[in-house]
């Protein structure tokens, strides 16, 4: 048998990412190919790029410059983008990094392998397209090895909202839902090899219509696959948040008590200007219901400050509305101008405010996701042990909540869901032990 091919595939971005890098891994497995965790071993390098900020995509081209200096010095090394910058940019990467040998979008890349062999023989493709064929149906089985207790599953893609401020619908597409029973078989497959946790994916997973009762039906279906304790969803829009899923936080035990629903920001104006199609009071009366049905629901958010016209008052109102929402954890990012994007035409504010509204929106989500944490001590909670821990004897997981926790435990519980009583709240983590 022949040596294996080495890959190394580097992820930036959301964890869409993170699931098509892995069906990249295993897609390029049928051409003899295994991961490696550095270029400098690889034959070949994947960059699964991000265009979402510019920063993001910035990185892409400092990567590539790192990489050049390999291929100099390693002519063979293939290099390839593929994600999001792929998307937007296709060709224009070649002409900018000639060091790439391939061009592969997200909605591509169930043809790698036969890309690979194109590379071999010197040639540069580049796909873009968007395929009428379900490039899921033409991906490898889930694979059953080096799995851990914890997978993501791709239910949904694209988006069709159409934030002002946001590169995704021209980069992802518009919406489309994969049919239930694929997912159903997916999900079983991850079962199988001993997936404990399931998180549905979507740029708009509640927007999820492959199931005639929406999310909520596919997440009830899910939820009698035996084995399959734990199911996650993200990332939502306020929007489409129906009642039936609303419902299914207080009913569907497997459902965790934790959402991430972002909401951008807390002013009435901003939020119009952004086309978010949705009021602060409608937030905060949509937050009201689900939390009437679980009200110990850990809630996320994701944060723009500094978009166009952004006064000190409309930052007010973001500052007051995360002060009463309260949330166990949040992002926060600066307005990055997205060329394309209608908010990008907007007149920009200075830099400098930005950044002082962005630290001082860090500073309260800081505190309240400590308190969020330290809240937590004294607690007893169910932890999904994933891995061994940096100590000897220690062993880590994740909460219903999504904290990070660790334990004194054996090995074997490794894969297992314990209860642990909280005793401590460290400065990214919580300690407990098991009871
Ligand atoms: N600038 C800053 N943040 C952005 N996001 C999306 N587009 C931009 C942009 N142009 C943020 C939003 C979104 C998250 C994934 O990234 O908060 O929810
Ligand atoms: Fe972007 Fe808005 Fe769609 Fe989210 S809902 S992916 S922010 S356009």
């Amino acid at each position: 048998m022949s040596e294996p091919k080495k890959l190394f595939i580097k992820t930036y971005g959301c964890q869409m990412n993170v699931y098509d890098s892995e069906r990249m891994v295993e897609a390029l497995g049928g051409n003899g190919y295994v991961e490696v965790d550095s270029p400098e071993q690889a034959d070949m390098v994947l960059l699964n790029t991000c265009h979402i900020r510019e920063k993001a995509a910035e990185k892409v081209y400092s990567e590539l410059g790192r990489l050049k200096l390999i291929k100099d010095e390693r002519p063979d090394l293939k290099i390839g983008v593929a994600g999001c910058v792929a998307q937007a940019e296709g060709q224009e990467i070649m002409a900018r990094a000639p060091v790439v040998d391939l061009v592969v979008g997200p909605q591509s890349y169930h043809r790698l392998p036969e890309m690979e062999k194109a590379i071999q023989k010197g040639e540069k493709p580049v796909d873009t397209d968007f395929p009428e064929e379900d490039k899921f149906e033409h991906l490898n089985k889930r694979a059953r090895t080096l799995r851990g207790p914890t997978a993501f599953l791709t239910v949904q893609e694209g988006c069709d909202k159409f934030c002002a401020f946001c590169v995704v619908p021209y980069t992802r597409g518009a919406e489309v839902s994969r049919p239930k029973d694929r997912i159903v078989r997916e999900a079983q497959e991850l079962v199988d090899a001993g997936v404990r946790e399931i998180t549905l994916l979507g740029q708009n997973v509640n927007a999820y219509h492959g199931h005639e009762k929406g999310l909520a039906g596919l997440i009830w279906e899910l939820a009698e696959i035996d084995g399959l304790d734990r199911i996650r969803f993200t990332t939502s829009h306020p929007n489409d948040m129906d009642d039936a899923l609303v419902d299914a936080f207080g009913t569907c035990e497997k459902l965790m008590p934790y959402l991430h629903l972002p909401v951008q920001s807390g002013s009435d104006k901003i939020l119009k200007a952004m086309n978010r199609k949705h009021t602060r009071d409608q937030y905060f009366h949509l937050i009201d219901r689900i939390r009437a049905k679980r009200p110990d629901l850990l809630l996320t958010s994701d944060f723009i400050v500094g978009f166009p016209g952004e006064t000190d008052q409309d930052f007010e109102d973001t500052m007051d509305l995360v002060r009463r929402v309260e949330f166990g954890a949040s992002f926060t990012f600066k307005y990055s101008t997205r060329p394309g994007t209608p908010a990008a035409e907007k007149p920009q504010l200075p830099d400098d405010v930005a950044n002082e509204r962005l630290y001082a929106l860090q500073a309260l989500i800081t505190k309240q996701q400590r308190a969020a944490q330290d809240s937590m001590v004294g607690r007893e909670v169910e932890v999904l042990f994933e891995k061994k821990g940096r100590l000897p004897g220690q062993i880590v997981g994740k909460s219903n909540y999504l904290h990070a926790v660790h334990a004194v435990g054996p090995e074997s519980d490794i894969g297992q869901i314990r209860r642990v009583k909280i005793v401590e709240s460290g400065p990214n983590s919580l300690a407990g032990v098991l009871v």
